[in-house]
């Protein structure tokens, strides 16, 4: 097993910011692992699985974190990792920490969907393994998260709040809860193509339909967000509760705030605010 002591983050309870959204609010805080988000999970044993089945190395398309991750369990277990970026597109502490532990990093001109495809291409021509969550190890690893939560609070949460990219996080969410789901409260930027939140800066999200199923089984939705709904969040949770996230680990209580909830919430917290430390001198000014 490739293990950098990723998971049993912390669950806080966000008395100051909960009052002022009238709930029982817990932020879970997935910035607390190894490379500062919880891709980490996933990447465990995804690469683990990659190494025990002969791989030549691992590929993946990324915004950012699923790079850095990619990168930090790749040179664990020896493996190669290429990489590849929009470039331009991503936060500066995620390309510095791919690079620090030695991937190659291929900085594409294009969006994230063609870093996708060029992915892809790679894993098919190299016989390299992709380890994007259309991987399902990575989702099976993410699911750990839901049941961390049961144990922490000791009880399905009334709503769940987070961020929606390509949509596998809420995927492995649901997976890991079962046949007993939460409500599933979603934020995504209205402006999907161009949110400042280059995390989520993602036009066509890989596992849409799959999370329509879950929306529909758990009584959720999706919130679209504007760009100052998504800087607004950030700052609460960074001065209500002293919590540094990354622009789109904003996006849950975001949606908190512009829908609404009720009973107890947890919200995931998806990466660190030290990855992107333009957005934050931006924000913070
Ligand atoms: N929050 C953060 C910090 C992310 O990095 C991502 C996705 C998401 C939320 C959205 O999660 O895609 O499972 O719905 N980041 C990917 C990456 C795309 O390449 O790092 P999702």
């Amino acid at each position: 097993m490739i293990t950098l002591g990723e998971g049993n983050t912390p669950l806080l309870r966000a008395s100051r910011l909960g009052d002022r959204l009238g709930v029982e609010l817990w932020l879970k805080w997935e910035g607390a692992n190894p490379t500062g988000s919880f891709k980490d999970r996933g990447m465990a044993v995804a690469v683990s699985r990659a190494l025990e089945r002969g791989a030549n190395g691992v590929v993946c398309a990324s915004t950012g974190n699923t790079a850095a991750s990619t990168a930090a369990y790749a040179a664990l277990a020896g493996l190669r990792a290429v990489v590849v970026v929009p470039r331009g597109a991503v936060a500066r502490g995620k390309i510095a920490q791919a690079r620090a532990v030695g991937a190659e990093l291929r900085e594409i001109d294009g969006t994230f969907e063609d870093a996708h495809l060029e992915a892809r291409r790679l894993a098919d021509d190299e016989g390299f393994v992709n380890v994007n969550s259309i991987n399902p190890d990575r989702i099976e690893g993410q699911s750990s998260a839901a049941r961390e939560i049961l144990e922490q609070l000791g009880r399905v949460p009334d709503v769940l709040a987070l961020p929606y990219g390509g949509g596998g996080n809420t995927v492995a969410y649901a997976q890991g809860f079962g046949a007993a789901l939460p409500r599933f409260l979603l934020g995504e930027a209205a402006q999907r193509g161009e949110t400042f939140a280059s995390a989520i800066r993602i036009s066509a999200p890989v596992h849409r339909q799959e999370v329509a199923r879950v929306l529909e089984r758990s009584g959720g939705t999706a919130v679209p967000l504007t760009e100052s709904q998504l800087e607004d969040a950030w700052r609460r949770i960074a001065r209500d509760e002293g919590v540094f996230c990354e622009p789109a680990s904003a996006a849950g209580i975001a949606a908190v705030a512009a829908a609404g909830a009720d009973g107890a919430v947890v919200c995931v917290l998806t990466g660190n605010g030290l990855k992107d430390p333009d957005s934050a001198e931006r924000l913070a000014a």
